[in-house]
């Protein structure tokens, strides 16, 4: 977990820059349509309403948030990254008003005027006002946490009881065939902690076992990626009137029960148990 602090750290500006870059280039660039499709999907999901108090753990440099601001006049956001966040500040929402606190409710109730108000904590240590929130979002967070449960467990205990929790967790069995090979790699001791970052994955089994163990509800459960995992087929995406073809494509087949279990990633929507 330090690890993907460390990572974020060094990196933030590239990450600020890679996307920027894809924003900007000419020739179409379909891991870049895809993302984008697991954003807008996120959000589908969130049904974000005007008055939603709405926060996303693991924000990074802002992306989700500034589409959250599309919907919502004021959203918040964690991150174990303090130089993330920064480029929340710096780059990706420098136009607008981010406040960069220590604590949520503090820093509500002062900066009246923030349009994003910004907290370094990591979701495994979550340091939340209780039943605050009426979505909390996670999206390509999950992947670099490797005690989910407990990070679950964490989320759960500050949901309001009609809250939701949405988030993207990357499948074990994914089509890229990346999660496979990553951790033969981690069996062999051929990841280098200090030089690469670690990541973690799920099959549709523990992810539902983990959640239940968490005191929460499955309410949608979407499955992505199955083609647009495939390098082979990505290179083949030339325009955006192909990805389209293909994402619709995608989208039928991961959500057949055999192909599904070879999708890329999981967006999923949970709520607290009623019995919790
Ligand atoms: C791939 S980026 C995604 C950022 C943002 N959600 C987006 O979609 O652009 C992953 C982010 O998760 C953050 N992260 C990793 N582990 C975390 C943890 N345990 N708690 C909170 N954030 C974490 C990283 O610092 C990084 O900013």
């Amino acid at each position: 977990m330090e690890n993907a602090k460390e990572y974020y750290d060094k990196t933030s500006r590239e990450y600020v820059q890679k996307w920027q870059d894809m924003d900007r280039q000419s020739t179409f660039n379909a891991s870049f349509y895809f993302r984008k499709k697991i954003m807008e999907t996120v959000l589908e999901m969130a049904r974000v309403e005007k008055n939603d108090r709405v926060v996303e753990l693991g924000c990074g440099t802002g992306l989700v948030l500034r589409e959250l601001l599309k919907k919502t006049g004021r959203v918040f956001g964690t991150d174990i990254s303090p130089e993330m966040l920064k480029r929340v500040q710096d780059s990706t929402l420098k136009d607008k008003k981010v406040v960069i606190a220590e604590n949520f409710l503090e820093a509500d109730a002062r900066h009246r005027d923030a349009e994003v108000l910004l907290m370094p904590n990591g979701i495994s240590k979550l340091d939340l006002p209780k039943n605050y929130f009426d979505k909390m979002l996670s999206v390509e967070v999950l992947r670099y946490v490797d005690d989910l449960e407990n990070a679950l467990c964490n989320v759960a205990a500050v949901m309001k009881m009609d809250s939701r929790y949405i988030f993207t967790i990357t499948n074990f069995w994914s089509s890229s065939l990346f999660p496979v090979k990553f951790s033969i790699r981690k069996i062999l001791g051929l990841v280098n902690p200090q030089k690469e970052l670690l990541q973690y994955f799920v099959t549709e089994r523990s992810i539902r076992r983990y959640l239940k163990n968490a005191g929460l509800e499955v309410v949608e459960f979407r499955k992505m990626g199955l083609l647009f995992a495939k390098p082979l087929i990505k290179k083949f995406i030339k325009n955006q009137a192909a990805a389209e073809k293909i994402y619709k494509l995608d989208k039928a087949l991961s959500g057949k029960p055999i192909l599904g279990k070879f999708a890329d990633t999981f967006v999923v929507a949970v709520k607290k148990s009623a019995s919790l």
